[in-house]
């Protein structure tokens, strides 16, 4: 379709892919399993080919990304999932990147979603307790039996990203990026250019607040977003104006805030497939009419211009998640 684009040299994916979380209630309450299933079947029948998700979204997520799948043609899907999220206490998360816990996952997950292999396995947060280098030959082993395609790392620092490189290469990063988060881009978006290293760009809409979830309208009282220091007081009312300036870039553009948010993604270079999620089909026409946008430099340099790290209030994230991110994802030094 016209969709076609690459992740790395060889993992052949969609330029626009699907995060599947949001289906499953992060923002709200989960969708109707009937809406979740129709929005990932219109996704796949408007080309976007590539789906994100994890077995930490829920028990019933990759039970139900299976059964679209049955639906599906398998091997026009590229079919990313993350294992090595335990469970989120109120203070921290847990993790585990152990070899038997990766393979465990994995079997559990080809279970779940009813497929012979996975197209491309994330650890979805690093485990500090155990090197790197011990998940990473685990993976290595599950590609060389067949079971996954390709390995991806989440919220992975850059000597780990290095470290795990060369047990085996990584495919892609999934890491957040987007206009009002762009912390990536000063070591890690580099170091993915050297190694050849795709960038899966998680909530590329800043977790909808490209989508207008700053603008006026009420966050659901169940949604994570509550606790998101961005959305949060004095905050979410100073990145309110933010969404104003927004609005009137992409109104220049004759796009849509959210088309903006994507085709800025889009102008990042190579290898850069943002996953947006969304729980309305109108959203994904919205979503994929940004591939039609083009900046010029100039342009370019005035959308980034408009969203300076000053003028965002606000982590990305609350403390709790911020110490299991990136900035902190060193592991120790093999024995
Ligand atoms: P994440 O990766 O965390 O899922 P994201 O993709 O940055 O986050 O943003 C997801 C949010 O953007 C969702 O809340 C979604 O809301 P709907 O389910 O109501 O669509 C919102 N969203 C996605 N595409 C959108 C669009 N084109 N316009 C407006 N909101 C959109």
């Amino acid at each position: 379709g016209n969709c076609d684009s690459m992740v790395a040299e060889i993992l052949e994916v969609s330029k626009l892919g699907f995060g599947c979380a949001g289906l499953f209630g992060v923002y709200d309450n989960p969708v109707s399993e009937e809406l979740a299933v129709s929005i990932i079947k219109y996704a796949f029948s408007k080309g976007i080919t590539f789906l994100d998700t994890s077995d930490f979204y829920g028990p019933n997520a990759e039970l139900l990304v299976g059964k679209v799948l049955k639906e599906l043609p398998r091997e026009k899907i590229q079919l990313a999932t993350k294992f090595g999220l335990v469970r989120a206490e109120p203070t921290h998360m847990v993790v585990n990147g152990t070899p038997e816990y990766v393979r465990s996952c994995c079997e559990a997950t080809l279970k779940h979603l009813d497929v012979g292999y996975i197209d491309l396995y994330y650890q979805h947060r690093i485990d500090t307790s155990i090197p790197i280098e011990e998940t990473m030959g685990e993976l290595k082993k599950l590609v060389e039996e067949g079971k996954i395609k390709y390995i991806g790392l989440c919220e992975a620092s850059s000597d780990t990203i290095r470290r795990a490189h060369a047990v085996h290469p990584i495919t892609a990063i999934e890491m957040e990026w987007s206009l009002w988060t762009r912390e990536i881009e000063e070591e890690i978006l580099p170091l993915c250019r050297e190694l050849g290293i795709g960038i899966v760009p998680y909530s590329p809409l800043g977790r909808g607040f490209f989508g207008g979830k700053a603008a006026g309208e009420n966050l659901p009282a169940n949604s994570f977003l509550r606790s998101n220091p961005r959305f949060q007081g004095e905050n979410f009312e100073k990145n309110k104006l933010l969404y104003a300036k927004i609005e009137m870039l992409a109104e220049k553009h004759r796009c849509t805030p959210a088309q903006l948010a994507l085709a800025w993604l889009f102008h990042q270079g190579d290898y850069v497939v943002p996953i947006p999620g969304t729980t309305k089909i109108k959203n994904i026409d919205n979503n994929i009419g940004s591939l039609r946008l083009k900046f010029t430099q100039e342009e370019l340099e005035e959308i980034s211009a408009g969203v300076t790290p000053e003028e965002v209030a606000g982590a990305r994230v609350a403390d709790n998640l911020i110490r299991c991110s990136w900035r902190f994802a060193n592991t120790p030094a093999r024995e």
